[in-house]
């Protein structure tokens, strides 16, 4: 039994209290399947999101079966399965992967066959057994709904919301979901609250739910609804409503709520003796409690079968999840892969000058000044022309590798920010999400900078000191980790994906004028900009890897200060550091709307 006693939800609106759910009371019956109506905006998606835990009520108190949900602990997340008004499927994936993903993330199963079983028994159960293979994208709006409940159906919830799951379907569609859902009402005890604009098919509720600005103004059988409103239809409640005062109707429903029920209730039964109405499940609830205990202990039995998976098995999911959208995503493959060939041969168009033979002082001593002059101008001119050239060839380097990882993951917490949060309320630990995508952009940073690396080195071979190019290869990672980790945090602490992306993009942009590589900045302005310039240090800590006479050579052209490698490996470190503590706190967050 779901109880609510005057449950508020408030917010703040010009310094003012306002309720958004203004002291709602209602008990809903164990196989009960309730529908939320009431004009757009009267609180009813609130109601549902205040119920499902999303908004924390101000005021009063939820229960269930006993518990007071505030004061003993919310439901687990497997006893309650929210079907919202967005999609929280994949469109790169097929209906039965999309049904797996989620079985995998939030019920435990003890054997693949276990697994299998439950996967195909939701499919049947919500008539998509035969469009299993088919990708998400081509489904059509009421198959859609269809793979929403199928992919919440998948824990068993005690407790199904559902928000406008038939808005926008045409009539059969919309007959069928209401048929679904009340067929899903009558199994295993199960509450099915669904909130909807149409007024069709209310026979098949067990009670209707009517608000008005946020206060509940009806809640009974469908059948009283049209005589309580003093209508002939029920299409007309909606203008009947508007004649007074929300205020009123809640006291008015207030005032007649007993009377009303006890005067259905025995009309009810004196129906069902006659034969002529079977008894609906809200009588039958309410008069009958011996079945409490046998209830209590269903549940008992059902909180032991169903256990959430741990955080390994929940990280795997993701993971081979994640592989496997990138892997479908034509467009992405393809621009991964044009970034992967465009970018080093970007870089290699310099490799000539860079390439070029410096002429040294020669040992033998010239007896002419004249001879030392022109001898010094021309190594200076080679060291000028070599060291501007490998100086650029490795900030190239550094800020495409900058530009790779803000692509990496500008979007890629920010795109999917509905369904992390779906997902989360349905059990998915954030650290396991994180360690997900820690992984799979990890072997995206690797590959990009190897390649990048290996490649320019096979055209213009890295002048090293001593293991100068490991720890040139090793830059090349970190500068990529860091931009990609910090764009990472930026993507989980924007509302939407375009602001992410236009903030990383800005950030990889003034990486070139702010890293001291091309021009000195005047030195107040580089104390505090530096440490958050990743490519400087990445930059920095490469050339401080060249072999002697390079170095020199770059040491030439340049104005900047060097920092010692070490100092640029730790800053690069900590930028990493910071981008996924970021992440962390914007994944933790809760952000639905
Ligand atoms: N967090 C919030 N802060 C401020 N106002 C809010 C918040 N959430 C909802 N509202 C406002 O509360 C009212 C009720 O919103 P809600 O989404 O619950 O309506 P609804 O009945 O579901 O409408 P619809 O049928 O159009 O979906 C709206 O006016 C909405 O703008
Ligand atoms: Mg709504």
């Amino acid at each position: 039994m779901l109880e609510l006693k005057d449950v508020c939800f408030t917010i703040k609106k010009d310094g003012e209290p306002h309720h958004l759910v203004d002291h709602a009371s209602l008990k809903v019956p164990r196989g009960h399947f309730m529908a939320i109506v009431g004009p757009s905006g009267c609180g009813k998606t609130t109601l549902l999101k205040t119920i499902a835990g999303l908004n924390p009520e101000s005021d009063g108190s939820l229960w269930w079966n006993g518990r007071n949900l505030s004061e003993e602990g919310d439901l687990e997340p497997w006893e309650i399965g929210y079907v919202p008004q967005f999609s929280i499927a994949y469109p790169q994936l097929t209906v039965d992967e999309s049904v797996e993903a989620a079985t995998k993330l939030r019920v435990k199963s003890s054997s693949t066959e276990e697994l299998d079983e439950r996967i195909d028994r939701v499919l049947e159960e919500t008539g998509l057994a035969t469009l299993a293979d088919r990708p998400v994208n081509v489904l059509s709006g009421g198959q859609m709904r269809r793979l929403g409940l199928a992919m919440e159906l998948v824990s068993d919830p005690r407790l199904l919301l559902c928000d406008e799951v038939t808005s926008g379907l045409d009539p059969r569609s919309e007959r069928d979901i209401v048929h679904l859902l009340h067929d899903l009402s009558r199994k295993e005890g199960r509450i099915v609250l669904s909130v909807t604009h149409s007024l069709a098919h209310l026979e098949l509720y067990d009670s209707i739910l009517v608000l008005h600005e946020g206060k509940v103004a009806y809640h009974g059988p469908p059948e009283g609804l049209t005589h309580y409103f003093s209508v002939d239809n029920t299409e007309l409640v909606y203008p009947r409503l508007a004649k007074q005062a929300s205020e009123k109707w809640r006291h008015a429903w207030l005032k007649h709520r007993d009377a009303y029920h006890q005067k259905l209730i025995i009309n009810r039964d004196r129906m069902v003796d006659e034969g002529s109405l079977e008894l609906p499940e809200l009588a039958r609830s309410q008069t009958v409690t011996e079945n409490q205990e046998t209830e209590e202990l269903v549940e008992e039995e059902m909180s032991d079968s169903i256990r959430a998976p741990g955080f390994v098995s929940q990280f795997f999911t993701l993971l081979s999840r994640r592989w496997r959208i990138l892997l479908r995503d034509r467009g992405q493959i393809i621009l991964q892969l044009a970034i992967l060939v465009c970018f080093p041969l970007l870089v290699t168009l310099f490799s000539e000058k860079a390439n070029a033979n410096m002429r040294k002082f020669s040992a033998a001593t010239s007896s002419s000044i004249e001879a030392k002059i022109e001898e010094s101008a021309a190594v200076r001119e080679d060291r000028l022309k070599v060291g501007s050239a490998v100086s650029g060839m490795i900030m190239f380097q550094v800020v495409l590798l900058s530009l790779m990882g803000s692509n990496n993951a500008a979007r890629e917490i920010a795109s999917e920010r509905l369904i992390l949060e779906k997902e989360k309320f349905g059990g998915v630990r954030p650290l396991a999400y994180l360690a997900s995508k820690i992984s799979f952009l990890a072997i995206l940073v690797v590959v990009q900078s190897l390649w990048m690396a290996w490649f320019v080195d096979f055209f213009w071979p890295f002048p090293e000191a001593a293991g100068g190019f490991t720890r040139h290869v090793s830059y090349l990672i970190m500068v990529n980790a860091a931009m990609t980790a910090v764009c990472l945090g930026i993507s989980s602490l924007m509302r939407t994906a375009e602001q992410a992306s236009l903030l990383s993009v800005y950030l990889v942009g003034f990486q070139l004028p702010l890293s001291g590589a091309v021009l000195a900045l005047p030195s107040h302005v580089e104390t505090f900009t530096r440490p958050f310039i990743s490519a400087y240090w990445a930059w920095s800590g490469s050339v401080k890897s060249l072999s002697g006479e390079h170095l020199t050579a770059v040491k030439t052209v340049i104005e900047t200060a060097l920092s010692t490698t070490n100092v640029c490996f730790f800053v690069l470190a900590i930028h990493i550091v910071v981008g996924l503590l970021a992440s962390w706190v914007g994944i933790s967050r809760h952000q639905w709307d």
